[in-house]
């Protein structure tokens, strides 16, 4: 063997080593706090994993932002506390799933997943997708399963993926347990169709694995440990390990930014967009020069958020608990890491790593029964906790959130019998919220642009001041940078602690992370873009015209096809960036044009972006025989249906087809991606 010949021989070696242990440096580099994983193990086999881990019971979970996984854990932590199960509750992208059909006897998995998309599965669940799609027939029939969906009734594709799930597992022979649950935040209803599931699951699993019940009760996956001091090492609101000052000593963090790591972006930038006094839209600038955080037009900023002082300030004196106790919490269960920095102090916890503010789940209340400070406030929580109709008009309508559901319950009295370890585990981890990004990557390459709507209603029923956590947050920079806080004309119904821990977020800087999307306009400058974008959902489009702005600037002589946007406000008060449109139809000259529906303007009717769209049927259809591309972002709820409603009016009346053909002319769009929604 010669020189080179034993160096191809090490290289294959290295590059067969790299290649075999590139899961476990994934793993190592990408590894999320946040996750639960199977810690004790060296391997992504499913089966030795569970094998490894003395478990006998699969909780397996498709989440993009977290539903899926917290009902996955609940049902999980009740297996445990009824039945004694040692379950195993993970990611489905943790596992590798080849010994899906040689689990150890008896363990039956249970399925949690969210559908986006055209019915698609999550990111972390594509490879789980992949691998099920192709299984063979009857390659899984020792399997037994069970599946509940999280989905939303007014997209096309309702629980999509759940069904998918289904559908592939047994046609590889797997056979499922009572019948597939779905969830549909459309209506609300996602509590009450889980509790449905639920409860016939736990029957259908206690009589096919002979299982004995016990009186529930809360079964901590850590311990407790009350610690004396702070050091560099505590988190007071931190985000992730790596900004405490303990790791900030070995220097910057440079990246990639994540959702594991954020990007602590400073705010350079921010006003008020609307001109009216009862509702607010925030346009925001990060400022990302000099960092290694990058992103594309149309992309997602996930914020980082944490609660307001009255919040924060409500839930305490509820539970009558001392924010300065420092705590720790130690595994007792290795599958199960610890949910945030630690150690951390409970006012730190509170304010910065949990979710009180939502509406309260019926479930909740069930756990809280054993912890009720009298027999009285225990008969009430009983009674609300098994009747959903109760419940519904005496916590839901009232729009409550936990402290203002049970200080209601026990008619102000403390609930200082429950214990901080249980809230910990049972309330969800307060998670960044999603922007569709309104500045254009091209042309604002150090700054990231988000045009948020202000959330703050006060509902009648109640008289309750609902506002959402993100929103607030933003609004509140915004008045404090312009030097404005105080002296609005309206009070604000919340307050921040804008300098964050340890004064990290000092000068208006929050946590940030790219996420992204597929929301891109075409390569092919010359081919034309119809852009529907009602309210909010015009955010993308200011990027996507700025795009086109800069292209322009740097090349004049390109010819740019017809660039449609259609938009939608109330009345001139909450018209989004009025001047900037003016100054882009300046540069973009005739191949720009804009179409505004008013839907609020006393003594005129009623108009919306479909009303506008049906009078220009013949440009779209022409447009569309031309190659457009379009777009559509904005309320998912009705808006985005009516406009696709409206579209296939127009290719019926304008191609002279039935409405069958229709649908399969605006579906051929969807599948040649000329037809995209970003709609929330
Ligand atoms: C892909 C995507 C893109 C998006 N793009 C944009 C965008 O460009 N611009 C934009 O403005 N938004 C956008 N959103 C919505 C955004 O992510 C947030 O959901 C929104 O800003 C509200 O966040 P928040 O933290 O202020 O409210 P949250 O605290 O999350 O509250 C959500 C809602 O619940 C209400 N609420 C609070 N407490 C209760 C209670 N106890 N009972 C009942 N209801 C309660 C709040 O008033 C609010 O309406 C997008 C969403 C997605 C998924
Ligand atoms: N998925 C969601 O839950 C969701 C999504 C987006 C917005 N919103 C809510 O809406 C509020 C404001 O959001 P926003 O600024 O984006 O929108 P917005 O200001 O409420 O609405 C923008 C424009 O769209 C119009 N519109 C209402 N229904 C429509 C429909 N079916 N088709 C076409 N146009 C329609 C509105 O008209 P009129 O109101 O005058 O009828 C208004 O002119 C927020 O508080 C947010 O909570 C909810
Ligand atoms: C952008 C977006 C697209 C969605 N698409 C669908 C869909 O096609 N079908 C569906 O049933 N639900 C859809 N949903 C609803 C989610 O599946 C639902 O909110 C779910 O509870 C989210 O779970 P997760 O937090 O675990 O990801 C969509 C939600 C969003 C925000
Ligand atoms: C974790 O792994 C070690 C070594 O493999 C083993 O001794 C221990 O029992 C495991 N712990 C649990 C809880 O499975
Ligand atoms: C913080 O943690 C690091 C690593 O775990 C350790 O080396 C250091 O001594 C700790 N600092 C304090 C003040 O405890
Ligand atoms: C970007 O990342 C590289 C490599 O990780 C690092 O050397 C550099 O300092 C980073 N730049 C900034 C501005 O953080
Ligand atoms: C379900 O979708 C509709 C339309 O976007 C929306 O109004 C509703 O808020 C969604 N539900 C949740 C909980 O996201």
């Amino acid at each position: 063997m010669n020189s080179t010949d034993l160096i191809v021989v090490v290289v294959l070696v290295a590059l067969f080593l790299l290649y075999k242990y590139l899961e476990t440096i994934k793993e190592l580099i990408f590894s999320n706090d946040d996750a639960i994983s199977a810690v004790n193990s060296s391997s992504r086999d499913i089966a030795h994993v569970l094998t490894e881990n003395n478990k006998n019971y699969l909780v397996l979970f498709g989440s993009q932002t977290g539903t899926a996984e917290d009902y996955a854990k609940k049902f999980a932590k009740e297996l445990t506390a009824k039945f004694d199960l040692n379950v195993l509750c993970g990611d489905l992208e943790l596992y590798d799933y080849g010994s899906l059909n040689e689990l150890p006897e008896n363990v039956i998995v249970s399925i949690f997943m969210s559908t986006y998309g055209e019915g698609d599965f999550p990111d972390g669940a594509v490879k789980f997708e992949n691998f099920i799609s192709t299984a063979s027939e009857s390659s899984l029939e020792n399997l037994r399963f069970t599946v509940f969906g999280l989905g939303n009734s007014t997209y096309e594709f309702y629980n999509g993926a759940a069904r998918k799930v289904q559908k592939y597992l047994q046609a590889a022979g797997a056979s499922l347990l009572g019948s597939i649950g779905e969830g549909d935040d459309a209506t609300g209803s996602t509590d009450e169709d889980y509790l449905t599931w639920k409860e016939l699951i736990m029957g259908e699993l206690k009589n096919v694995l002979s299982l004995d019940e016990q009186e529930q009760k809360f079964k901590p996956s850590f311990q407790l440990e009350i610690l004396d001091t702070i050091d560099s090492n505590t988190s007071l609101g931190e985000p992730t390990k790596n900004y405490l000052p303990s790791a900030l000593l070995k220097g910057e963090i440079n990246g990639p930014f994540s959702i594991s790591e954020p990007y602590l972006g400073h705010i350079s930038n921010s006003r008020e967009l609307f001109k009216s006094d009862d509702r607010n839209c925030i346009h925001s600038e990060f400022d990302i020069s000099n960092t290694n955080l990058t992103y594309s037009t149309g992309d997602h900023l996930g914020i980082w958020p944490s609660n307001a002082n009255e919040k924060v300030e409500q839930f305490l004196v509820a539970f009558n608990l001392n924010p300065e106790t420092i705590f720790n919490m130690r595994q007792l269960d290795p599958t199960i890491k610890v949910p945030f920095p630690l150690p951390t102090t409970i006012g730190a916890a509170v304010r910065y790593y949990m979710e009180i503010t939502g509406p309260v789940s019926r479930q909740f209340f069930g756990h809280l029964i054993q912890f009720a400070p009298n027999n009285d406030i225990k008969e009430k929580l009983t009674i609300l906790s098994n009747d959903k109709n109760k419940f519904q008009t005496e916590i839901t309508s009232k729009f409550f959130n936990i402290a203002d559901a049970i200080l209601y319950l026990s008619g102000g009295i403390k609930w200082e019998t429950v214990p901080w370890g249980f809230l910990i585990e049972t309330i969800p981890h307060l998670l960044p919220r999603y922007y569709s990004i309104s500045s254009s990557s091209s042309l604002d390459k150090d700054s990231i642009h988000v045009t948020s709507v202000v959330e703050n209603s006060i509902e009648p029923k109640s008289n309750t001041n609902v506002v959402g956590v993100t929103t607030n947050l933003l609004r509140n920079i915004q008045l404090a940078e312009n030097k404005m806080l105080g002296s609005e004309s309206n009070p604000l119904p919340v307050h921040y602690d804008l300098n964050g821990p340890r004064d990290l977020f000092r000068d208006y800087k929050l946590p940030i992370h790219v996420r992204k999307s597929t929301f891109r306009l075409p390569t092919n400058p010359s081919a034309p873009v119809i852009m529907i974008g009602p309210g909010t959902g015009v955010a993308p489009f200011r990027g996507f015209v700025r795009d086109r702005v800069n292209l322009l600037e740097s090349d004049r002589s390109i010819k740019l096809g017809k660039h449609l946007l259609f938009y939608g406000c109330r009345n001139e008060d909450d018209y989004l960036y009025r001047e900037e449109w003016i100054q882009y139809a300046t540069i973009l000259g005739e191949s720009f044009e804009m179409n505004v529906a008013f839907s609020r303007v006393p003594g005129t009717p009623k108009i919306y972006v479909q009303d506008k769209l049906r009078e220009q049927s013949k440009l779209i259809w022409q447009l569309i025989q031309d190659g457009a591309f379009l777009y559509v972002c904005g309320d998912a709820g009705r808006m985005a249906k009516d406009v696709h409603k409206t579209l296939l009016d127009i290719v019926m009346k304008e191609k002279g087809v039935s409405e069958d053909d229709a649908i399969e002319v605006i579906k051929m769009l969807k599948t040649s991606n000329r037809y995209q929604e970003d709609i929330w």
